[in-house]
């Protein structure tokens, strides 16, 4: 299958001084809750943890108390769901259509090209190529599953979940093209998927910012050990 193709330009946490774009994570979990939540969850996440990505206490409790949460009573056997609250992770999604749909929470760094992948699949959705058809009759794509050449054995089960502008509309003005909307949802799923990146992109600087003072340091004791043997 093809390699993945991220989105042009990249993503802004690529690199050693990268950032997650929180405006960016919040369109995309937006795309996440109206489109993906309907087939995936996201177990892994607190809903408290959304106040990484900006939002406060009270959007948190409003989020959290859309979900209804299992909880299973290991003493009675019984499970009773209760209205979500910030400590609670998004809970499980019962999926009733084809194929099983993984849990998101980790898939980017499940996956071979991470948020890169996750932008091609989501954007690499068309019909199967005549060619292969007509020379492999037998390679047509069973009823039910879907053409995308950077899935790995390139009928996948998901149907093409972003299709048309505008399928969810954003507050902050930004067009909500199929390629936006599958930028931000692949950058959402980075942060699910390794929340502490920028701290991990930035533990470099300090390292080397000590080398450098042990050169320097290293350097003047040998111009003190060897002055007077000139
Ligand atoms: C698989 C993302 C919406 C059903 C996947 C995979 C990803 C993904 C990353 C894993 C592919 C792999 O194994 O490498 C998303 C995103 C969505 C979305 C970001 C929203 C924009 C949906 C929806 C449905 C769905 C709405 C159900 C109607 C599935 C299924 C699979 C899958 C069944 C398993 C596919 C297979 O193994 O053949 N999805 N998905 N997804 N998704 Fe989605």
């Amino acid at each position: 299958h093809k390699h993945a193709e991220g989105p042009e330009g990249g993503f802004s946490f690529e690199g050693a001084f990268g950032k997650f774009d929180k405006q960016q994570l919040q369109r995309g979990f937006q795309v996440y809750t109206e489109v993906c939540a309907t087939c995936h969850a996201l177990k892994h996440v607190a809903f408290r943890d959304l106040k990484e990505i900006g939002y406060n206490e009270a959007e948190i409790k409003a989020i959290a108390a859309k979900y209804k949460v299992p909880e299973y009573n290991a003493t009675t056997g019984e499970v009773k769901t209760h209205d979500g609250v910030a400590k609670d992770h998004f809970p499980p999604v019962v999926y009733g259509g084809q194929g099983s749909p993984p849990d998101l929470s980790l898939i980017a760094k499940a996956r071979h090209g991470g948020p890169n992948y996750i932008y091609a699949l989501l954007t690499g959705y068309q019909p199967q190529p005549a060619e292969v058809l007509k020379q492999f009759p037998d390679a047509k794509i069973p009823a039910g599953l879907n053409w995308n050449p950077y899935f790995a054995n390139l009928n996948i089960a998901m149907p093409q979940p972003l299709v048309s502008e505008g399928q969810v509309s954003y507050k902050d003005g930004t067009k909500p093209t199929v390629e936006q909307m599958s930028a931000d949802v692949s950058a959402f799923l980075m942060w699910t998927a390794e929340p502490k990146l920028e701290k991990r992109n930035q533990t470099g600087w300090p390292v080397l910012g000590f080398l450098l003072f042990a050169m320097v340091l290293a350097y003047m004791s040998y111009r003190t050990v060897w002055a007077d043997k000139k």
